[in-house]
C-alpha cells in the first residue's frame, strides 16, 4: 500500500510523520491563498489566524511537495495524524501531481491534498479575501498554540525559495507584514522618545 500526501503549507517544511520519499513538484488547476481562518494553531477562536488554502482556478499550479508513506501501519498513522492536524480543513482531494513543467502526464495521480473550502456552511473559518495590508495585520496580530501567525508566513515563504517556487501572493503578503512590523516598530520608538 502506498499513499501520497501533497503539502503546500506547512506540510512543506514539517510533515510530522514518517516517510520514505519528498518529492517537489506541483498540482494544476488550483491558488495558494491565505484565506482560511486558523483558530486552532496559529490564532484563537477570539484573535484568529490565517493559513493558507486552495481555491480553484484554472490558469494557476499550486507548487509544493508530495510524501510517500508505504506500508498498511504507516499509512495508518500518517493519516490519523493529519485528521487531526487538518481537522480544519473540511475537504480531500486526490488530485493530479506533476514533476516537471514540460509534462503532460502526471507523475503520480490520487495524491491527497487536504483543502479548506471556501463554503461557510461547510468550514466556518473560512474569512476569504480582503485587501492585502488588512490581511498582514492580522497576520501580526495573531497567536495560536502552534505559535505566531508570522512565522507561520515567513516559514511559508523560506520554505517556497528552498523549493525554488516563485509564489506572488505569499512574497507580497510578507512583505506587507514586514512594513506593518516596522510601522508598529516606528511608532513605539517615536512613542518612547516622546515620553
Ligand atoms: C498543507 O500544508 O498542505 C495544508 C495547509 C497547512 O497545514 O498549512
Amino acid at each position: 500500500m502506498v499513499l501520497w500526501v501533497f503539502g503546500y503549507g506547512s506540510l512543506i517544511w514539517k510533515a510530522g510523520f514518517d516517510y520514505d520519499e519528498r518529492r517537489v513538484g506541483f498540482i494544476k488547476g488550483y491558488r495558494r491563498l491565505f484565506h482560511q481562518g486558523s483558530t486552532d494553531h496559529r490564532g484563537t477562536p477570539a484573535n484568529p489566524g490565517r493559513t493558507v488554502t486552495l481555491e480553484p482556478d484554472d490558469g494557476h499550479t499550486c507548487w509544493g511537495v508530495a510524501y510517500r508513506v508505504s506500508g498498511h501501519e504507516a499509512e495508518e498513522i500518517a493519516l490519523s495524524y493529519l485528521e487531526v492536524r487538518e481537522k480544519e480543513y473540511d475537504q480531500k482531494a486526490y488530485l493530479d501531481f506533476y514533476f516537471d513543467e514540460d509534462s503532460t502526464e502526471p507523475a503520480i495521480s490520487g495524491v491527497l491534498v487536504y483543502i479548506a473550502s471556501a463554503d461557510k456552511k461547510l468550514n466556518k473559518n473560512y474569512l476569504g479575501p480582503v485587501p492585502l495590508e488588512m490581511m498582514a495585520h492580522q497576520i501580526v496580530g495573531a497567536v495560536g498554540p502552534s505559535g505566531p501567525n508570522i512565522e507561520y508566513l515567513f516559514q511559508l515563504e523560506t520554505a517556497l525559495l528552498e523549493i525554488g517556487c516563485k509564489d506572488s501572493h505569499v512574497t507580497d503578503l510578507a512583505n506587507a507584514v514586514r512594513k506593518d512590523l516596522t510601522c508598529k516598530h516606528g511608532d513605539a520608538t517615536s512613542n518612547g522618545v516622546a515620553k
